[in-house]
């Protein structure tokens, strides 16, 4: 496959040649794009120098698959053109996650049909929404759902390179020129992430909403998100309370997720899943299974994985190894 990552420099960008490389995906050729800033600069991957250049009319001819990772107005501008040179986009912004026309797709997660994208465009989803998507499949194919309420840990690194370098700053004592965050994020917890919506909901919270309606499948399901950054490096946190149609019994609800694809379950309450661990792992780390005392319809879920991974770069390449098998 010839295969070209646009936004190859950054946080998710450098994650998907990692991830390319240890899944061994049959590259044939490999085309790195970035900013002006970065072109002529060189990246090694597979043996070979490989020189980052800026995208240009004509350079995703002749590519098979192409990775986006560039934050949603250069997808708007490059995914149209991408794809008329031949390409299927696998897109990693929100540019294109809510257009009917574009498939939205966790593959662990039985979803809408690859194989059916009118404009060439698949999209990977929010990555908070991944691994709770991920979490919420098997509890939706045993049990029914019935609701979602969610609150979010996410690390800095879900704010691109710019925020680690934001926090590394401010932990060295030093001013975060530049940081993508609207106040401080050393020894602090902001519970901002995106725009404010009239009604109070912040961007990331809609997008939480709106993305697991649509992977489900479940347009009408109720589902609210409080999303908050927490000064951590890389791993995002969730905390899932889900009402299921089927009350699940304490013993029967870790069992539903122990057979399911791409997610390990931290057995007993002393084995609590954390960024730390999840970090450079690929799987959803679920723990704190527990059936709520008051509402027996009612499950607690504490899920945790590394964003840069299967909230991104993973489940991008994922997808990437079902378009081969096509
Ligand atoms: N971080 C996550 O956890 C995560 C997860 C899922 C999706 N995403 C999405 O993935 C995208 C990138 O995230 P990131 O964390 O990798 O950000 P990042 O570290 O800031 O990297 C941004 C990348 O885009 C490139 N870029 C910027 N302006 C460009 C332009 N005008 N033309 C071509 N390339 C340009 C940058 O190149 P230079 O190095 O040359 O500036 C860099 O390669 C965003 O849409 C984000 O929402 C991120």
């Amino acid at each position: 496959m010839n295969v070209a990552i646009l936004g190859a420099t950054g946080a998710v960008g450098q994650t998907m040649l990692a991830v390319l490389a240890e899944r061994a995906f049959p590259v044939e050729r490999l085309t790195l794009l970035a900013s002006a800033r970065s072109a002529g600069t060189h990246i090694r991957w597979g043996g070979q120098d490989h020189e980052v250049r800026p995208p240009e009319p004509g350079i995703f001819r002749g590519v098979d698959v192409a990775l986006f990772s560039v934050g949603a107005s250069r997808s708007e501008e490059w995914a149209p053109r991408a794809v008329g040179e031949g390409a299927v986009v696998v897109d990693n912004s929100s540019a294109w996650r809510m257009d009917p026309e574009v498939p939205l797709v966790v593959p662990e997660v039985k979803g809408p049909a690859l194989a059916h994208r009118p404009r060439g465009i698949i999209a990977n989803p929010n990555w908070s929404t991944i691994q709770m998507a991920v979490a919420l499949g098997p509890l939706q194919a045993a049990a029914g759902l019935r609701r979602v309420v969610a609150t979010t840990y996410q690390s800095v690194s879900g704010a691109g390179e710019g925020g680690r370098e934001a926090l590394r700053r401010e932990l060295r004592g030093e001013a975060a020129e530049g940081s993508p965050f609207a106040r401080r994020i050393a020894g602090n917890v902001i519970s901002q992430i995106g725009d404010f919506d009239d009604a109070g909901w912040t961007g990331e919270e809609r997008k939480m909403r709106d993305e697991t309606r649509k992977i489900l499948n479940l347009p009408s399901l109720p589902v609210v998100a409080t999303c908050v950054r927490v000064p951590v490096d890389i791993g995002h946190a969730v905390h899932v309370a889900v009402e299921t149609e089927r009350p699940l019994k304490q013993a029967e609800a870790p069992a539903v997720r122990e057979s399911a694809p791409g997610i390990q379950v931290a057995a007993g309450p002393e084995a609590i899943p954390d960024p730390h661990g999840a970090a450079g792992r690929d799987e959803v780390f679920v723990g704190r299974i527990r059936v709520d005392p008051d509402l027996p319809a009612v499950l607690h879920l504490w899920v945790v994985a590394d964003n840069l991974r299967k909230g991104a770069a993973t489940n991008a390449v994922q997808i990437a190894e079902l378009l081969v098998s096509e």
